[in-house]
């Protein structure tokens, strides 16, 4: 019997049925999304009473009524960036963790805003398609090395900072801005404001979460602080940039080019049109949010979501968690003990809800070797490791104790 079924959906990369199933997690995987009824039917087709998780990307809804109708549905794994098709709030309040994979695709989108810091330098796209239709233009003028050019990167996080490393390696000089102190990297130079660093930059790409004070910070003001004839790059969020000015800055020659992944509007699906007041313009790049489209972000993304998920099954961690608050503790009743076990209880987070649980241990007269607790403002995460294995019936229980106390909303007996 596996120690848990997980159903993985929409072609999930390869990789997270290898690591799942280092986890002792027994996989199907379906190459497509399944609808509301669907997925709760082949989530009550696991046999036996083990846990279950699904994964899903875009496409599959976790609704509040899959979560209803699936009580041994213990966590969610998203294999993309966004949660938007998952009932959080409810996952949340039924204990069920979600994991997603933020991080997977940095190094995939900085190689991009390099390729592109290269190809807007070099006319690439006009020059190309003029060779398409028969013509030759073989003229340097307007075409330049980036070597020696600057870059100013708008949020020095992940992708930001990756992208400092490559463009240095280029021989590019960094500037950057970010609100929140960032370590430069290599020679890198953090800036005080937005303003020096659209002042002093040959290119300036954004890479900002999508915030309210990050919504249309590149509007008509900022562009026209840019230096003339320099690029701009937008591969974060589509309304961090006002696409209609930054059509004017381009129409009048104040920029000599940008390059554009994310939209304002994006099309649902492949089969609706593509709409921008940037189509049309031959010194725009245009890609369809590709930036961390690359095969390695997909094989990062299977692992990065699997590890979570095998971690929360084995040890109860919820770093990185989207639902659950984080607790990380790496077994510290196993490193002292042949024989110890994890009680992993989730509650609301309710006044007493601890000395009710602390109550129900004292009582029994087994000794409480480690405890941690986080919380959000509805639900509280314990994990309670104890001196004795999981097979012991006396831990089991405690968690059957623990279990069915009110306040209790999911409850796990771990072995350490
Ligand atoms: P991150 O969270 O690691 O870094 C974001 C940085 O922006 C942080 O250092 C933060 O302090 C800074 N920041 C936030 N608000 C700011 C403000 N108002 N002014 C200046 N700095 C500010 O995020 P990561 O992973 O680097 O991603 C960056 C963006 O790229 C995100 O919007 C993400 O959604 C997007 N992205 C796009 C992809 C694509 O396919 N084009 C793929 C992956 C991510």
């Amino acid at each position: 019997m596996p120690r848990a079924y997980a159903l993985l959906l929409e072609n999930v990369h390869a990789s997270a049925t290898e690591v799942l199933g280092e986890h002792d997690v027994e996989v199907r995987a379906l190459p497509k999304g399944l609808k509301e009824d669907e997925l709760i039917a082949a989530l009550s087709d696991f046999p036996g009473d083990e846990p279950c998780m699904v994964g899903i990307r875009s496409k599959t809804h976790i609704t509040p009524r899959v979560l209803e109708s699936v009580p041994r549905l213990m966590a969610v794994g998203a294999f993309c960036i966004g949660t938007d098709q998952i009932a959080l709030d409810e996952a949340r309040r039924r204990g069920v963790a979600v994991f997603n994979a933020p991080f997977s695709s940095t190094r995939s989108v900085a190689e991009l805003v390099i390729a592109e810091v290269v190809i807007l330098s070099r006319q690439i796209f006009s020059r190309s398609k003029a060779a398409h239709e028969g013509r030759w233009d073989k003229s340097a003028a307007g075409a330049h090395e980036v070597r020696g050019k600057t870059l100013g990167i708008i949020g020095y996080g992940h992708i930001g900072s990756q992208a400092s490393i490559l463009a240095e390696a280029l021989g590019m000089r960094v500037l950057f801005y970010d609100i929140d102190k960032r370590l430069p990297l290599g020679n890198a130079t953090s800036v005080s404001s937005l303003a020096e660093l659209l002042g002093s930059s040959d290119f300036v790409s954004l890479h900002v979460p999508d915030t309210e004070l990050t919504r249309g910070m590149i509007g008509a003001a900022e562009l026209a602080q840019m230096r003339s004839g320099a690029f701009l790059l937008n591969l974060s969020r589509g309304k961090v940039v006002d696409i209609p000015a930054l059509r004017d800055a381009l129409v009048s020659g104040h920029l000599a080019g940008a390059a554009v992944d994310v939209y304002p509007r994006e099309p649902a699906s492949t089969k609706d049109p593509f709409e921008s007041e940037l189509r049309g313009l031959d010194n725009v790049i245009l890609t369809p949010h590709i930036g961390g489209s690359t095969q390695e972000a997909q094989a990062n993304i299977g692992r990065e979501v699997a590890h979570a998920l095998g971690h929360y099954l084995d040890q109860g961690s919820t770093l990185g968690c989207v639902t659950l608050p984080p607790l990380d503790l790496s077994s510290p009743a196993s490193s002292r003990r042949a024989e110890a076990s994890r009680i992993v209880n989730v509650h609301h987070n309710v006044p007493g809800v601890l000395s009710a649980i602390n109550r129900v241990i004292a009582e029994s007269g087994v000794n409480i070797v480690g405890q941690a607790l986080a919380t959000t403002d509805d639900v509280g995460l314990l994990f309670i490791d104890l001196p004795l294995s999981r097979d012991d019936q006396q831990v089991q229980t405690l968690e059957s104790a623990i279990s069915s106390l009110t306040t209790s909303v999911r409850t796990r007996l771990l072995r350490l």
